[in-house]
């Protein structure tokens, strides 16, 4: 369903050039929940951003539903967009509208009217366990809150495609547990393909089915990982045929 070759992205700056990522192949099928994982400033957030048709790479290729998303017109890429929902660390809610506004977001952009709108904030809204919070401002939510009520607009949309950016990040360890187990019964109910990026290898190894590692904005490996507590080895120490 996805496919990516030879994928290169430079970011251009008025001294010097960053290489963010580098000659990257891979192929994501419809369902999975893969993940990405590295270090701090290797590219995951850059290929995220690509992926997500947010940005455009600089040579090699991308086929998202069999269409090369480099050769779209603007329109047939907006229908694409359409497909998508993110998932930000820093949940990214619009502080000036109460939770079900902030919710019903991506419906109004859609044109999609006043009532039909309001309905649906609100089924998204009791499916994260929030219904109280309607009227609710964002500078009033816990982070736990936040990433619900963002994790409902990203749903609201019905996205075939859910990216996530390091979605939990910003949490403490029993809130980013719960968060996780949404996203796994989300991923179980409504079937989208989840594409994460994480630093953190109990979240990788707690929702992914397979990982890429990049490394010096490469590559470094794809694989299925280890179903095991024991993460000591760190990224070396999580692949299947390491066992
Ligand atoms: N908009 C940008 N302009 C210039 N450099 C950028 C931009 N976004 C990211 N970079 C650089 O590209 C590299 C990869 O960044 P990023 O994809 O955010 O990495 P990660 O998410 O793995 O931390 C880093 O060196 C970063 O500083
Ligand atoms: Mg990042």
């Amino acid at each position: 369903m996805i496919e990516l070759k030879n994928l290169s992205k430079h970011y251009k700056s008025k001294n010097n050039i960053v290489r963010a990522l580098e000659d990257i192949s891979l192929r994501i099928d419809q369902g999975e929940i893969f993940g990405i994982i590295g270090k701090s400033g290797v590219g995951k957030s850059t290929l995220l951003k690509i992926l997500s048709l947010q940005i455009l790479p600089d040579s090699g290729s991308y086929t998202l539903f069999g269409s090369n998303v480099t050769s779209l017109s603007h329109k047939s890429l907006n229908e694409l967009i359409k497909e998508t929902s993110y998932i930000y660390q820093n949940f990214s809610l619009l502080y000036n509208l109460n939770v079900l506004d902030n919710i019903a977001l991506p419906l109004k952009l859609r044109g999609v009217s006043k009532d039909e709108r309001k309905n649906k904030a609100l089924k998204m809204l009791k499916y994260v366990g929030l219904e109280s919070k309607a009227n609710d401002y964002p500078i009033t939510l816990s982070g736990g809150e936040a990433q619900r009520i963002s994790i409902a607009r990203a749903l609201i949309t019905n996205p075939k495609l859910l990216f996530l950016d390091e979605p939990t990040s910003a949490l403490d360890e029993e809130t980013a547990f719960e968060i996780l187990t949404l996203i796994k019964k989300i991923h179980k109910e409504f079937k989208p393909t989840i594409i994460l990026v994480s630093h953190q290898l109990n979240v990788i190894k707690y929702l992914c089915n397979r990982v890429l590692l990049i490394e010096d904005n490469k590559v470094k490996r794809i694989g299925k990982i280890v179903n095991t507590d024991n993460l000591s080895l760190g990224y070396d120490g999580i692949w299947s045929d390491n066992l």
